[in-house]
């Protein structure tokens, strides 16, 4: 039976009349003043490599990396850093990762195979459904690969693979964090954990070392120290002898940049509600902004949460596989406007295929005219030129003006789109590593 409309208009009207925060212009404008005080090192790549461009940026990632490292290992007595690949999927970033001490999460046979072709000393293998042929080159790499198994099938594929091959492999396994709706394809419910622990022993080649959690998108630790609560119970009640094994609690990724997320008004619930019901989604000149936490702050609760839930009955090593907040920053999309179709829509020589998705319709980032630089904000269509019109970079630009052949950069789009592209109608951009 449906809810009653008394019920319901309610919350539709609090709904539509919005209460997403909005981005505040002093923020906006920090950021847009910090890359046009950078132009001349983009355009200077321009001099040789032309737009369309994929600018990876060495020194953030080095930073980001480094930063990370340093707010948590103050913090707990033995942390380790493993990348995740599927974020940007890049060999150089993975490269330079591993230089600054990062291990690598991958999350399938070419990743894996990825990450032994670098040299990568330390691999998380993490995912459902990994295949035999997956699990085979995972154990023909034991000394550097710990496979986060996903399920008690997964254990039965691989106890007798790892026994054909004479080889002990070490692993952790994967609990649910949410065992309704579509999170709970991911590991075994925390619940079976110790059923888990029994299987395990009829599979003498599998080493259980370690377990794995995995929360996404948090804007603050909340979830994660949720979670870390409700697991720091089920450890207290487990009988000494099964928590001995535990060598090291992996609590994921999930970490959100601390500019946190910018919106268009289609992003927003009010945006979603007025898009269902066939009204305009609001003014291109409104951004929103849901706040995120600066990753200390992410490192000071998760470490506090660690320490009184699971160090308390578990002395083990923590490790954490951050993919977006490292990689976020450290790319720039860099176009060409070829068309100028009327003093408000302009087509550029790329087409969202680069990011391979529709992010620009819903997440808000500034799109910065580089040649003609300013801190006011136009209104402008900025569309890529594939054949469909789901090919938005932004509505608005910062710049004097906006002409054919002017230069345009989207900032920090680092995090899953260049690893989500796709060769989609037009090629897609070089790639330049500064
Ligand atoms: C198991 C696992 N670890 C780490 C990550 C990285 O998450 P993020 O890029 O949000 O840090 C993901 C992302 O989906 C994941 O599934």
């Amino acid at each position: 039976m449906g809810m009653d409309p008394y019920e319901w208009l309610p919350m539709v009207k609090a709904k539509m009349a919005g209460t997403s925060p909005l981005l505040a212009p002093e923020q906006l404008q920090s950021f847009v003043s910090y890359y046009f005080d950078r132009r001349d090192i983009y355009l200077d790549v321009l001099k040789t490599h032309p737009a369309p461009l994929y600018l990876q940026e060495s020194s953030v990632l080095r930073a980001r990396a480094a930063r990370m490292k340093r707010a948590f290992e103050y913090l707990l007595p033995e942390v380790a850093f493993y990348f995740a690949v599927k974020s940007n999927n890049h060999p150089h970033v993975a490269s330079v990762l591993i230089d600054e001490g990062f291990g690598l999460d991958v999350s399938s046979g070419q990743e894996l195979e990825s990450a032994l072709f670098l040299g990568a000393p330390d691999i998380v293998f993490s995912g459902p459904g990994k295949t035999p042929q997956e699990l085979r080159l995972a154990v023909s790499h034991a000394e550097r690969v710990v496979i986060l198994m996903d399920s008690f099938g997964e254990l039965e594929r691989l106890g007798p693979l790892a026994a054909e091959m004479d080889t002990t492999i070490r692993c952790g396994v994967r609990l649910t964090v949410n065992p309704t709706g579509l999170w709970r394809k991911f590991g075994i419910p925390m619940t079976d954990l110790p059923a888990f622990i029994d299987a395990v022993r009829q599979h003498p080649r599998v080493h259980l070392a370690g377990l794995q959690f995995h929360t996404s998108w948090n804007l603050s630790p909340a979830p994660q120290i949720a979670f870390i609560r409700e697991l720091g119970e089920m450890l207290a009640a487990l009988p000494a002898e099964a928590r001995g094994p535990i060598e090291f609690i992996d609590i994921g990724g999930g970490y959100w940049p601390e500019q946190g997320e910018w919106l268009q008004a289609a992003g927003t619930p009010e945006g979603r509600l007025r898009d269902a019901l066939d009204l305009p989604a609001g003014g291109v000149d409104a951004h929103f902004h849901l706040p995120s936490t600066p990753i200390e702050g992410f490192a000071d609760a998760l470490s506090g949460a660690i320490r009184t839930h699971l160090l308390s009955s578990v002395s083990c090593r923590i490790c954490l596989e951050p993919g977006r907040w490292i990689c976020n920053d450290a790319l720039q999309l860099l176009l060409s406007v070829v068309d100028k179709k009327a003093p408000d829509l302009v087509i550029t020589d790329a087409g969202t295929n680069a990011i391979g998705w529709e992010r620009f319709e819903t997440d808000y980032f500034p799109v910065l005219n580089l040649t003609r630089p300013s801190l006011v904000e136009k209104p402008c269509h900025i569309l890529g030129s594939l054949c469909t019109p789901h090919d938005v970079w932004g509505y608005t630009y910062f710049g004097t003006d906006i002409q054919p052949g002017d230069i345009l950069m989207i900032p920090t789009q680092g995090a899953y789109t260049y690893s989500l592209r796709q060769t989609f109608i037009k090629p897609l951009p070089c790639v330049i590593t500064l």
